[in-house]
């Protein structure tokens, strides 16, 4: 059984934990915070302990145990911030799949994935490392994506889209097919995007129209 460690105490990790309980492959051993905030983290009703990340290090090889992401889309710069600290530090990330998920036996999925139940991802699509798909997302054919993106629930992303880093899709929201989005491309709820993206600028409505960008901070739900 692999064992694992959760980076997170939030809603997220509290979601995959629930999930890891009735697995037979994974075992959680502890959820991992930033070192300084593990004494107020308490996941209710769980017996897995809270650690500090320095704590994980010292108890811990990368021989032993692989991280699985847990930080939300609140801040997407942040969630790139640890997935590069975790890996710098000689880490493996583990993708997290539903059962439900289906996802074509071509597609070439990254380390670090969280794929929520009823995801469907076509056949030939490349991705990268720690993204997250929630629950109903659907990735046509051929779509080409970078590392640390969200999907929030029901996005639909059409065939041959490219899309870079760090983006996020609102729920509902609809890409058209063979566009290009730039990397902090923020596209709103039940928006539909309909041609090319600009670095970290968000879009919104239907069809979605530029509302402003986010060069400094990046991308803050
Ligand atoms: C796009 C978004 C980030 C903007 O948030 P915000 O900066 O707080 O914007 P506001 O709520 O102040 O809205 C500003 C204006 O844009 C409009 N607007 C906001 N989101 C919109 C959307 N998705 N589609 C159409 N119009 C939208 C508002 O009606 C408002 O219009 P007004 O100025 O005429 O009153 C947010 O509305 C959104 O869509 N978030 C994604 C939510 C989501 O999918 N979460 C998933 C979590 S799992």
């Amino acid at each position: 059984m692999q064992r694992l460690l959760i980076f997170g105490a939030g809603s997220l990790a509290k979601i995959i934990s629930q999930w890891l309980l009735e697995s037979d492959k994974y075992s959680v051993a502890a959820f991992v915070v930033d070192d300084g905030y593990e004494s107020d983290k308490c996941i209710a009703g769980n017996a897995i302990p809270v650690i500090s990340y320095s704590e994980a290090k010292k108890q811990y090889s990368a021989a032993d145990i692989r991280f699985v992401i847990a930080v939300g889309y609140k801040s997407l710069r942040n969630r790139a911030r640890v997935a590069k600290r975790i890996t710098n530090d000689g880490y493996s990330l583990e993708s997290i799949i539903s059962k439900s998920a289906s996802i074509d036996t071509s597609v070439k999925l990254g380390e670090g994935c969280i794929v929520f139940p009823n995801v469907t991802i076509e056949p030939f699509c490349d991705i990268g490392a720690n993204n997250i798909f929630w629950s109903g997302t659907i990735i046509c054919h051929d779509v080409k994506i970078g590392e640390h993106n969200f999907f929030a629930a029901g996005s639909l992303i059409g065939g041959e889209v490219s899309i870079e880093n760090l983006c996020f899709f609102g729920f509902r929201s609809v890409v058209i097919h063979q566009l290009t989005l730039a990397s902090e491309t923020l596209i709103g709820a039940a928006s539909m995007l309909s041609s090319n993206s600009e670095s970290a600028a968000q879009y919104i409505g239907t069809p979605a129209k530029l509302r402003g960008f986010h060069h400094e901070y990046g991308i803050q739900i």
